[in-house]
């Protein structure tokens, strides 16, 4: 069999569909690149001194981890002087960040998360990244308003997992494709074409601690899950929460599920935990892709007017019938 490696697949896809550009394909390229550097950092755990917290705050309130911080670090580095980028914005950073002068600029816009699953790090379970390209308007300086684009703009989104396996999850918004790390040759191997999310399923995942807090759609939703076959749903579900994005939306995109992270009366300021521009819109547009829905229980996500870099939203993503029935519970 012959192994179709990153690089192959995406000089492949451009000469066959016309459809990834020399300089997107440069942008993947060397963001999966540091998504191997970051994986490499994450498995060296103890040994690597990459445990532990930074003892600094971002901007979200949160106390990063030493990996957030070397995350976002290898993600500017290895995309700054590469020619690709008008500017970049990261979970990690308050404000965007435009390629410095002394190198070119090119046309895309690059939103990180750079290390998801923050609170698994020290714990030895799965983390990912997550990335989403944007086109900087023509004619705009790579500032806040030129990421505020609806997801439904993304030229390419994906994530990479590090977990047993590290994976790269990639969508340009024709299909889903997933490479499995080969670490004898360090390089991405494509080994699922087209991944597809069944309709129906029977588990969901759901951080269930937080019940008391969710609003009324969500509690007679998860409420007729939890009575299984003999309640008005006629089957029993079974649940997982990983409390990494990544990992719970890389299971669904495997086997199916739903994913729901609501809005709930803890901060009632703020419409959910999720932030739209980086974790939500990327895997709403992955999920889409592999025939899943996404949306924040009123409207797609990918269609919601961003107003805010780290705008956070309500999340509900995954098989398809199962997202559209919490969907129609919001009314
Ligand atoms: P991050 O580590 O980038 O801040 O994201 C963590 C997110 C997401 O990955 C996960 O689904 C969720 O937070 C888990 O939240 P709880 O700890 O509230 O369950
Ligand atoms: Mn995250
Ligand atoms: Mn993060």
């Amino acid at each position: 069999m012959t192994r179709v490696t990153l690089t192959r697949y995406l000089i492949e896809q451009q000469r066959a569909h016309n459809n990834i550009p020399a300089e997107l394909r440069l942008l993947i390229e060397v963001v999966a690149r540091a998504c191997k550097s970051i994986g490499h950092h994450v498995s060296k755990g103890a040994l690597g001194g990459v445990l532990g917290s930074a003892e600094t705050e971002n901007i979200q309130g949160e106390i990063q981890k030493k990996l957030d911080v070397i995350s976002n670090e290898i993600m500017l580095e290895a995309n700054e002087w590469g020619g690709h980028l008008a500017a970049l914005a990261s979970e990690e950073m308050e404000d965007v960040h435009p390629i410095p002068n002394r190198y070119p600029r090119g046309e895309y816009l690059l939103l990180l998360d750079p290390l998801d699953g923050s609170s698994n790090i020290d714990v030895n379970v799965s983390i990912g990244t997550i990335f989403s390209v944007l086109k900087c308007p023509e004619g705009m300086e790579p500032n806040e308003a030129a990421f505020l684009q609806p997801g439904v703009r993304q030229v390419a989104a994906g994530y990479a997992i590090y977990g047993p396996q590290t994976m790269l999850v990639l969508t340009f918004g024709f299909g889903v494709q997933a490479f499995t790390l080969d670490r004898e040759t360090f390089s991405w191997v494509l080994t699922q074409e087209q991944m597809r999310i069944p309709p129906d399923t029977q588990e969901f995942a759901i951080n269930m601690s937080n019940q008391r807090h969710w609003e009324a759609p969500v509690q007679r939703y998860v409420t007729e899950l939890l009575a299984g076959r003999t309640g008005p749903r006629g089957k029993d579900f079974n649940m997982r929460w990983i409390a990494s994005m990544v990992a719970d939306v890389h299971r669904i995109l495997t086997r199916g599920g739903i994913f729901m992270y609501p809005r709930d009366a803890r901060e009632p300021d703020k419409p959910g935990k999720l932030r739209l521009m980086y974790e939500a819109n990327p895997m709403a547009l992955i999920v889409e892709e592999a025939g899943g829905a996404a949306t924040n229980g009123q409207q797609r996500i990918l269609e919601i007017p961003p107003e805010k870099l780290h705008q956070r939203v309500a999340v509900f993503l995954g098989s398809k019938n199962e997202v559209e029935r919490v969907t129609q519970y919001h009314g």
